[in-house]
Protein backbone atom coordinates (compact mmCIF):
# COMPACT_ATOMS: atom_id res chain seq x y z
CA UNK A 1 0.00 0.00 0.00
CA UNK A 2 1.46 3.19 -0.83
CA UNK A 3 1.13 5.82 2.22
CA UNK A 4 1.86 9.51 1.09
CA UNK A 5 -1.31 10.00 -1.34
CA UNK A 6 0.37 13.67 -2.31
CA UNK A 7 3.49 11.77 -3.55
CA UNK A 8 1.24 8.83 -5.29
CA UNK A 9 -0.85 11.86 -6.77
CA UNK A 10 2.22 13.53 -8.28
CA UNK A 11 3.84 10.43 -9.54
CA UNK A 12 0.79 9.15 -11.36
CA UNK A 13 0.49 13.00 -13.03
CA UNK A 14 3.96 12.00 -14.63
CA UNK A 15 2.77 9.19 -16.77
CA UNK A 16 0.95 11.37 -18.56
CA UNK A 17 4.30 12.36 -20.32
CA UNK A 18 5.42 8.82 -21.24
CA UNK A 19 5.13 7.92 -24.63
CA UNK A 20 5.27 3.94 -26.21
CA UNK A 21 9.03 3.36 -27.26
CA UNK A 22 10.78 6.33 -25.21
CA UNK A 23 13.73 5.55 -22.99
CA UNK A 24 13.35 7.21 -19.39
CA UNK A 25 15.32 7.90 -16.16
CA UNK A 26 14.59 6.97 -13.15
CA UNK A 27 15.39 8.97 -10.36
CA UNK A 28 15.97 7.79 -6.70
CA UNK A 29 13.97 8.56 -3.35
CA UNK A 30 10.32 7.78 -2.15
CA UNK A 31 8.14 9.58 -4.72
CA UNK A 32 10.59 8.23 -7.45
CA UNK A 33 9.74 4.75 -6.37
CA UNK A 34 6.33 5.68 -6.52
CA UNK A 35 6.69 6.29 -10.02
CA UNK A 36 8.96 3.33 -10.61
CA UNK A 37 5.48 0.76 -9.88
CA UNK A 38 3.25 3.02 -11.81
CA UNK A 39 5.14 2.93 -14.64
CA UNK A 40 5.12 -0.69 -14.06
CA UNK A 41 1.62 -1.22 -14.06
CA UNK A 42 2.25 0.43 -17.38
CA UNK A 43 4.56 -1.97 -18.60
CA UNK A 44 2.41 -4.73 -17.70
CA UNK A 45 -0.68 -3.10 -19.83
CA UNK A 46 1.77 -3.54 -22.68
CA UNK A 47 3.71 -0.11 -22.59
CA UNK A 48 7.39 -0.84 -24.26
CA UNK A 49 9.44 1.72 -22.75
CA UNK A 50 12.98 1.06 -21.15
CA UNK A 51 14.77 2.75 -17.82
CA UNK A 52 18.17 3.96 -17.10
CA UNK A 53 18.24 3.81 -13.13
CA UNK A 54 19.87 6.27 -11.11
CA UNK A 55 20.58 4.03 -8.01
CA UNK A 56 21.10 0.56 -6.89
CA UNK A 57 18.13 1.00 -4.92
CA UNK A 58 15.84 1.96 -8.46
CA UNK A 59 17.83 -0.25 -10.76
CA UNK A 60 16.53 -3.59 -8.10
CA UNK A 61 13.09 -1.95 -7.36
CA UNK A 62 12.56 -1.57 -11.36
CA UNK A 63 14.11 -5.30 -11.87
CA UNK A 64 11.67 -6.54 -9.05
CA UNK A 65 8.81 -4.95 -10.40
CA UNK A 66 9.06 -5.66 -14.17
CA UNK A 67 10.29 -2.26 -15.53
CA UNK A 68 13.05 -3.15 -18.40
CA UNK A 69 16.24 -1.59 -17.82
CA UNK A 70 18.85 -0.24 -20.37
CA UNK A 71 22.83 0.01 -19.63
CA UNK A 72 23.48 4.01 -18.83
CA UNK A 73 25.98 3.89 -21.62
CA UNK A 74 23.64 1.72 -23.87
CA UNK A 75 21.32 4.94 -23.76
CA UNK A 76 21.88 7.07 -26.80
CA UNK A 77 18.69 8.98 -26.17
CA UNK A 78 17.21 9.66 -23.20
CA UNK A 79 13.70 11.60 -23.26
CA UNK A 80 12.31 12.09 -19.76
CA UNK A 81 13.52 11.72 -16.61
CA UNK A 82 10.84 11.77 -13.71
CA UNK A 83 12.93 12.44 -9.88
CA UNK A 84 11.80 13.62 -7.00
CA UNK A 85 13.62 16.41 -5.13
CA UNK A 86 14.30 17.99 -1.50
CA UNK A 87 13.39 21.06 -2.30
CA UNK A 88 12.41 23.10 -4.80
CA UNK A 89 12.36 27.19 -5.45
CA UNK A 90 10.05 29.06 -8.11
CA UNK A 91 12.49 29.30 -10.12
CA UNK A 92 12.46 25.45 -10.80
CA UNK A 93 15.72 25.33 -8.79
CA UNK A 94 16.30 22.23 -6.67
CA UNK A 95 17.79 20.80 -3.82
CA UNK A 96 18.57 16.79 -4.27
CA UNK A 97 20.67 14.57 -2.72
CA UNK A 98 18.62 13.52 0.35
CA UNK A 99 19.21 10.12 -0.46
CA UNK A 100 22.90 10.10 -1.57
CA UNK A 101 21.99 9.48 -5.60
CA UNK A 102 22.69 13.02 -6.62
CA UNK A 103 25.83 12.37 -8.81
CA UNK A 104 24.04 9.68 -10.86
CA UNK A 105 20.96 11.83 -10.75
CA UNK A 106 22.74 14.75 -12.36
CA UNK A 107 24.31 12.72 -15.08
CA UNK A 108 20.94 11.08 -15.91
CA UNK A 109 18.90 14.34 -16.05
CA UNK A 110 21.29 16.61 -17.86
CA UNK A 111 21.03 14.00 -20.65
CA UNK A 112 17.52 13.53 -20.89
CA UNK A 113 15.56 15.45 -23.32
CA UNK A 114 13.01 16.75 -20.26
CA UNK A 115 13.43 16.24 -16.06
CA UNK A 116 10.24 16.12 -14.61
CA UNK A 117 10.22 16.86 -10.84
CA UNK A 118 7.50 15.15 -8.82
CA UNK A 119 7.10 16.22 -4.97
CA UNK A 120 4.42 16.84 -2.57
CA UNK A 121 3.68 20.29 -1.52
CA UNK A 122 5.86 20.49 1.48
CA UNK A 123 9.04 20.59 -0.97
CA UNK A 124 8.12 23.89 -2.35
CA UNK A 125 10.17 26.84 -0.66
CA UNK A 126 10.89 30.52 -1.87
CA UNK A 127 14.40 30.16 -1.24
CA UNK A 128 16.65 27.32 -0.94
CA UNK A 129 19.14 26.00 1.78
CA UNK A 130 16.28 24.98 4.70
CA UNK A 131 17.11 21.99 3.83
CA UNK A 132 21.23 20.80 4.35
CA UNK A 133 22.41 20.91 1.00
CA UNK A 134 24.41 17.61 -0.07
CA UNK A 135 27.98 17.90 -1.43
CA UNK A 136 29.36 14.79 -2.48
CA UNK A 137 33.40 14.49 -1.92
CA UNK A 138 36.06 12.40 -3.21
CA UNK A 139 36.86 10.02 0.20
CA UNK A 140 40.42 11.45 -0.16
CA UNK A 141 41.34 14.35 2.00
CA UNK A 142 37.25 15.20 2.74
CA UNK A 143 38.37 17.69 5.85
CA UNK A 144 40.58 19.39 3.93
CA UNK A 145 37.76 19.55 1.08
CA UNK A 146 35.21 20.48 3.59
CA UNK A 147 37.40 23.63 4.25
CA UNK A 148 37.81 24.89 1.18
CA UNK A 149 33.59 24.34 0.92
CA UNK A 150 33.16 26.44 4.03
CA UNK A 151 35.35 29.46 3.09
CA UNK A 152 33.57 29.17 -0.58
CA UNK A 153 30.14 29.17 0.79
CA UNK A 154 31.28 31.89 3.25
CA UNK A 155 32.23 33.89 -0.21
CA UNK A 156 28.33 33.83 -1.29
CA UNK A 157 26.62 34.73 1.42
CA UNK A 158 26.05 32.02 3.65
CA UNK A 159 26.73 33.12 6.49
CA UNK A 160 27.37 30.01 8.79
CA UNK A 161 27.49 27.15 7.12
CA UNK A 162 27.66 24.09 9.26
CA UNK A 163 29.26 20.58 7.38
CA UNK A 164 28.33 17.18 8.69
CA UNK A 165 29.88 13.89 7.24
CA UNK A 166 26.59 11.73 6.25
CA UNK A 167 27.02 8.24 8.00
CA UNK A 168 25.03 5.24 8.00
CA UNK A 169 22.34 4.66 9.82
CA UNK A 170 24.61 3.10 12.85
CA UNK A 171 26.01 6.46 13.23
CA UNK A 172 29.98 5.57 13.02
CA UNK A 173 30.69 4.59 9.25
CA UNK A 174 30.93 7.01 6.76
CA UNK A 175 27.74 6.80 3.96
CA UNK A 176 29.28 5.90 0.88
CA UNK A 177 27.16 6.60 -1.90
CA UNK A 178 27.28 3.97 -4.92
CA UNK A 179 30.08 5.96 -7.16
CA UNK A 180 31.96 5.47 -3.56
CA UNK A 181 32.40 8.88 -2.37
CA UNK A 182 31.47 10.60 0.91
CA UNK A 183 28.78 12.93 1.47
CA UNK A 184 29.15 16.58 3.08
CA UNK A 185 25.60 17.68 4.01
CA UNK A 186 25.59 21.28 4.38
CA UNK A 187 23.32 22.97 6.96
CA UNK A 188 22.98 26.63 5.54
CA UNK A 189 19.95 28.22 6.25
CA UNK A 190 19.48 29.97 3.20
CA UNK A 191 21.11 30.14 -0.08
CA UNK A 192 20.90 33.81 -1.14
CA UNK A 193 22.58 33.10 -4.16
CA UNK A 194 22.07 29.51 -5.50
CA UNK A 195 23.52 30.22 -8.93
CA UNK A 196 27.07 31.44 -7.47
CA UNK A 197 27.00 28.63 -4.87
CA UNK A 198 26.95 26.31 -7.82
CA UNK A 199 29.74 27.81 -9.60
CA UNK A 200 32.10 28.03 -6.75
CA UNK A 201 31.24 24.57 -5.32
CA UNK A 202 32.17 23.26 -9.42
CA UNK A 203 35.39 24.41 -9.29
CA UNK A 204 36.56 22.74 -6.30
CA UNK A 205 38.97 19.85 -6.16
CA UNK A 206 37.38 16.81 -4.51
CA UNK A 207 33.84 18.42 -4.73
CA UNK A 208 32.67 15.32 -6.93
CA UNK A 209 29.36 16.69 -7.22
CA UNK A 210 26.86 19.10 -5.31
CA UNK A 211 22.82 18.53 -4.89
CA UNK A 212 21.91 22.03 -6.52
CA UNK A 213 20.24 21.89 -9.76
CA UNK A 214 19.95 24.32 -11.36
CA UNK A 215 17.94 24.67 -14.86
CA UNK A 216 17.74 21.12 -15.15
CA UNK A 217 13.97 20.98 -14.28
CA UNK A 218 11.55 22.08 -16.97
CA UNK A 219 8.07 20.37 -15.36
CA UNK A 220 7.58 19.79 -12.05
CA UNK A 221 4.51 18.32 -10.59
CA UNK A 222 2.86 18.63 -7.15
CA UNK A 223 1.12 16.39 -5.09
CA UNK A 224 -1.81 18.10 -3.40
CA UNK A 225 -4.85 16.69 -1.19
CA UNK A 226 -7.13 16.39 -4.32
CA UNK A 227 -5.23 17.10 -7.20
CA UNK A 228 -1.76 16.76 -9.23
CA UNK A 229 -0.31 20.76 -10.09
CA UNK A 230 1.34 20.46 -12.96
CA UNK A 231 4.04 23.61 -13.35
CA UNK A 232 5.99 23.87 -16.58
CA UNK A 233 8.39 26.70 -17.64
C1 LIG B 1 17.89 11.09 -3.80
O1 LIG B 1 19.27 11.26 -3.76
C2 LIG B 1 17.23 12.42 -3.72
O2 LIG B 1 17.69 13.35 -4.63
C3 LIG B 1 15.72 12.29 -3.79
O3 LIG B 1 15.25 12.46 -5.08
C4 LIG B 1 15.16 13.33 -2.92
O4 LIG B 1 15.79 13.18 -1.67
C5 LIG B 1 13.66 13.23 -2.76
O5 LIG B 1 13.34 12.05 -2.07
P1 LIG B 1 11.86 11.74 -1.63
O6 LIG B 1 11.02 11.59 -2.86
O7 LIG B 1 11.99 10.44 -0.87
O8 LIG B 1 11.40 12.85 -0.74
Amino acid sequence: MIEHPQKLRAATAALQYVEDGMTLGLGSGSTAEIFVRQLALKVNEGMRIQGVPTSQATADLARQVGVPLVEVDHADHIAITVDGADEVDGHFQLIKGGGGCLLREKIIAHASDLMIVVIDETKLVSTLGKYPLPIEVDPFGFSLTAKKIFDALRMVGVECPDLQLRRKGDGLEPFVTDGGHFILDCACEAIPDAAAVDARLNVLPGVVEHGLFMNLARVVIVGEDDEARVMEL
